[in-house]
């Protein structure tokens, strides 16, 4: 069976990684996205907790994705769970200069880790959980950037 991690910080879930879960489940057996964290991000807009509930909505309806929160080494995690595929969504010319290098440290970690970039959809090129951190922090409508279950959840705590 072939597993694939997508992994990621996920502050929130946006509709960019749900296309990326969407396509990486039509290409692998089983997909299992995993709320980690990155070191190099500041305090979280949401808890991991918050975030993995937050993706489980988002990803009901494909059969074959799971959701996990993991605070470890990412090459670890794909240990555990007899995986060799790491999935990352590239957008733009810094994404993929951060993701090779990523790709060449997991590698590294653990030879038998190969990482798939899968291009953003021309659609969502310009998406970012930053960005949809700025639509919920100035009340601007949400159903374009996030799933809609997410959107639903976080206008539920809106005036
Ligand atoms: O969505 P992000 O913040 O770009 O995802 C980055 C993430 C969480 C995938 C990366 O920081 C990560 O893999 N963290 C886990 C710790 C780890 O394994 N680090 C070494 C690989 S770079």
């Amino acid at each position: 069976m072939s597993i694939a991690i997508y992994p990621g910080s996920f502050d929130p879930i946006t509709l960019g990684h749900l296309d990326i879960i969407e396509r990486a489940a039509a290409c692998f057996d089983k997909v299992l996205v995993c709320v980690m964290v990155n070191c190099d991000k500041k305090q979280p807009m949401f808890t991991s907790e918050k975030r993995l509930e937050l993706i489980q909505k988002s990803i009901a309806h494909i059969p074959n994705a799971e959701a996990e929160n993991f605070s470890g080494l990412l090459a670890d995690y794909a240990r555990q769970k007899g995986a060799n595929i790491l999935i990352k969504g590239v957008r733009n010319v810094t994404d993929f200069d951060m993701e090779m290098q990523m790709a060449r440290i997991n590698r590294g970690i653990e030879p038998t880790l190969e990482t798939v970039l899968l291009p953003a959809s021309a659609e969502f090129e310009h998406f970012s959980s930053t960005m949809a951190r700025e639509m919920i922090r100035y009340h601007q409508p949400l159903e374009k950037y996030v799933p809609a279950a997410v959107a639903e959840e976080l206008m539920k705590g809106r005036d």
